[in-house]
């Protein structure tokens, strides 16, 4: 059975409040052996630490990120920075984010609720990127319509010691600069926008980036994968995702649960998830050496 890590969900949000733990048993049915939640301002980082420790066991375990999403970046004063710095020593939170730049939302007239302006957000994303690297946890990136900044901003950050990690999650800025995104040192999360007949630039990315810096994501409760559109998303979801990534890139879904899996352990040392992954992928190199050798 493939394995699989949703490496972006929030299920501390009100849309899993009624039955979580049906919706983690859905999860594990599907292979689904980990989670991490991350966090959008200082209550739900906390709301998402608590899931951490409720669920540290079990079939589908649950991790999570702590951080400042940039469109409430207003709301990172000292009190919100010293929180998120004490959160961020638990060890069940395996990175900062989500934190990022949105350049949408800002030029949205008449949207009713606060969005903090651009230079708020540029701040705040260096505050919380120098915390990372103060507590030594990758960092989980919102980047919408905004790429350009951001590369700027993290080419700086992976400049000084110590070496830094990351993944820019549903990643939409499309294949034409994912050289440099890999070259900085990033991975790319990728969700149910790949399921969609449109979504060409995604599914172009998904099938050319390099198999080490990919993860699987559900972005729950948003961004619900084919056929499932219009309804909340869960993580049972995540094999159509990798069912389409699979197609794309010519390989099983299993493979494609291994590997991302593997990168999802790797990045966010999920210490005790997925120990069969190891197991098995030893087992498909072998698998592999033996087709190679028969062909020869
Ligand atoms: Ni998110």
């Amino acid at each position: 059975m493939a394995l699989f890590v949703d490496t972006h969900i929030h299920l501390q949000l009100p849309a899993y409040a009624d039955d979580l733990s049906a919706v983690l048993e859905r999860a594990a049915e599907a292979g689904v052996r980990a989670c991490i939640v991350p966090g959008l301002e200082v209550e739900s980082s906390r709301a998402a630490l608590t899931l951490a420790e409720r669920y540290a066991d079990g079939p589908c375990r649950l991790y999570a990120a702590v951080g400042i999403h940039p469109t409430e970046a207003y709301r990172l004063d000292a009190a919100a920075l010293r929180e998120l710095r004490a959160m961020a020593a638990h060890p069940r939170v395996v990175a900062i984010g989500e934190i990022g730049l949105d350049d949408y939302w800002p030029r949205i007239p008449d949207r009713g609720w606060r969005c903090a302006e651009p230079e708020e957000q540029r701040e705040a994303l260096r505050r919380q990127l120098d915390l990372a690297a103060e507590v030594g946890l990758p960092v989980i990136l919102h980047d919408r319509e905004a790429h350009e900044a951001i590369l700027r901003i993290l080419a700086a950050w992976v400049e000084a010691e110590p070496p830094k990690r990351g993944v820019l999650h549903a990643y939409a800025a499309g294949p034409t600069r994912l050289d440099e995104v890999v070259a900085l040192g990033f991975a790319v999360g990728v969700g149910g926008v790949v399921t969609r007949r449109k979504a060409t630039a995604v599914q172009e990315v998904a099938r050319s980036v390099a198999a080490d810096r990919l993860l699987l994501e559900t972005d729950g409760p948003y961004l619900t994968p084919v056929p499932y559109r219009g309804r909340r998303n869960e993580p049972a979801y995540l094999p159509l995702i990798a069912e389409t990534i699979a197609r794309l890139r010519g390989v099983t879904a299993e493979a494609v649960g291994t590997m991302t899996t593997a990168n999802a352990v790797r990045l966010f040392a999920l210490e005790g998830c997925c120990d069969g992954v190891k197991r098995e992928r030893e087992g498909s190199k072998v698998e592999d050496e033996s087709e190679r050798l028969a062909l020869s």
